[in-house]
């Protein structure tokens, strides 16, 4: 019986609204619940608790050497945890935050349960940039870790029907507050070192870091397989499809000339394109996943359009390539996960 809580984001004073409250209530007793954030829903749950924990761990099916991002709702909470917060970034927490930016710290010894940061010294922080999720982690007085609510390997929930789908049954509860913004898990930027290193693209793009504090690197196994991820959750296969996923270089004549080869097998056969380019296509399926020429767009509905993908018998997709530049990157990282595949160059 998993309970569902349907609050309306835009009211004042969320966090006195017997919804909230009750939500809450579930937490404080180290249940877990989905919440929306302006990336994606999160499975919360008591971040000091290890049963808590525990149960985000078993409802996802995620492995244990993946550790949790901290949700917090104001800058005093971090300090139970963190052992200092490096000039660079307080910069960035006072440029993103409340917003899509996870920041990775050092961990204050003993602080947290252990499992939430998977047994690292260092600890991912985030204040999400919406009311829903704030007016939780208020009324829960507690900081909570939240890894996106889906099962592990499934596209992340942008809809609490997304999270119903993946977890009904398996968690407490879920509060509804609507569709999410971003549609793509925050960016994750660890400050530990000298330089700031981005272990995942996301919500905030690089170019948006470097106005704010210059030099950023990027971890170099985001472009190279052969390098070990400093993000344990970047080596797993994630957002998949269940129909092999092809992205392609090539033209739109070209993707569907090979649609059409497929077809002439006899085989069903989907095509991911965004609006400007939907009428073209002919296939068993075509889903417009935004419009090329608005980039975020195409975040916003990434996830909805790899799970309707999911709901055809299809024996093959095919999609097109988007612009490594700006939000773009964290699209195609994304999209190369869910496909797993090389990108054919047609
Ligand atoms: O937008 C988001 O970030 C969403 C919403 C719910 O806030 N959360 C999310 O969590 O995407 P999750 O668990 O799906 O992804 C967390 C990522 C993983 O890749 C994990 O390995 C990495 O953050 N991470 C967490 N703690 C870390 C640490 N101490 N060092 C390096 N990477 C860490
Ligand atoms: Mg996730």
């Amino acid at each position: 019986q998993t309970q569902i809580w349907t609050v309306d984001k835009n009211v004042d004073n969320l966090k006195t609204y017997p919804q909230i409250i009750e939500a809450a209530q579930k937490l404080k007793q180290n249940e877990v619940v989905a919440f929306p954030t302006e990336t994606v829903y999160g499975l919360g749950g008591n971040a000091e608790s290890d049963e808590a924990v525990l149960k985000i761990f078993e409802a996802k099916g995620r492995p244990g050497d993946n550790p949790l991002i901290i949700h917090i709702a104001n800058r005093e909470q971090i300090h139970s945890f963190v052992k200092e917060i490096p000039d660079q970034a307080a910069v960035l927490m006072d440029a993103f935050w409340p917003g899509p930016l996870t920041i990775i710290l050092e961990k204050k010894d003993g602080a947290l349960s252990e499992k939430a940061t998977a047994g690292l010294p260092t600890v991912a922080v985030r204040m999400p940039d919406h009311p829903v999720a704030l007016a939780l982690i208020e009324a829960s007085g507690l900081p909570l870790a939240a890894p996106s609510a889906n099962l592990s390997g499934k596209p992340s929930p942008t809809t609490a029907n997304h999270v119903a789908d993946d977890l009904t049954g398996r968690i407490a509860g879920i509060v509804n507050g609507g569709a999410t913004g971003v549609g793509l898990e925050s960016t994750v930027v660890d400050c530990t070192g000298e330089i700031p290193a981005i272990l995942r693209p996301g919500g905030v793009t690089k170019e948006q870091l470097e106005e704010v504090i210059g030099q950023v690197s990027v971890d170099p196994a985001l472009k190279d397989s052969n390098h070990a991820p400093k993000s344990p959750g970047m080596k797993y296969r994630h957002y998949a499809p269940n129909a092999p996923f092809y992205l392609v270089d090539g033209t739109r004549e070209k993707i569907q000339q090979m649609v059409n080869e497929k077809r002439v097998e006899g085989l069903k056969v989907g095509v991911m394109t965004t609006k400007e380019n939907k009428e073209f296509y002919d296939a068993d399926i075509v889903i417009a996943c935004g419009e090329r020429a608005k980039l975020e767009t195409v975040a916003e509905a990434l996830y909805d359009t790899l799970r309707a993908f999911n709901q055809e018998d299809l024996d093959i997709i095919y999609g097109e390539i988007f612009p490594e530049h700006g939000v773009g990157q964290a699209i195609m990282n994304r999209l190369s996960k869910a496909s797993g595949l090389p990108i054919i160059e047609k």
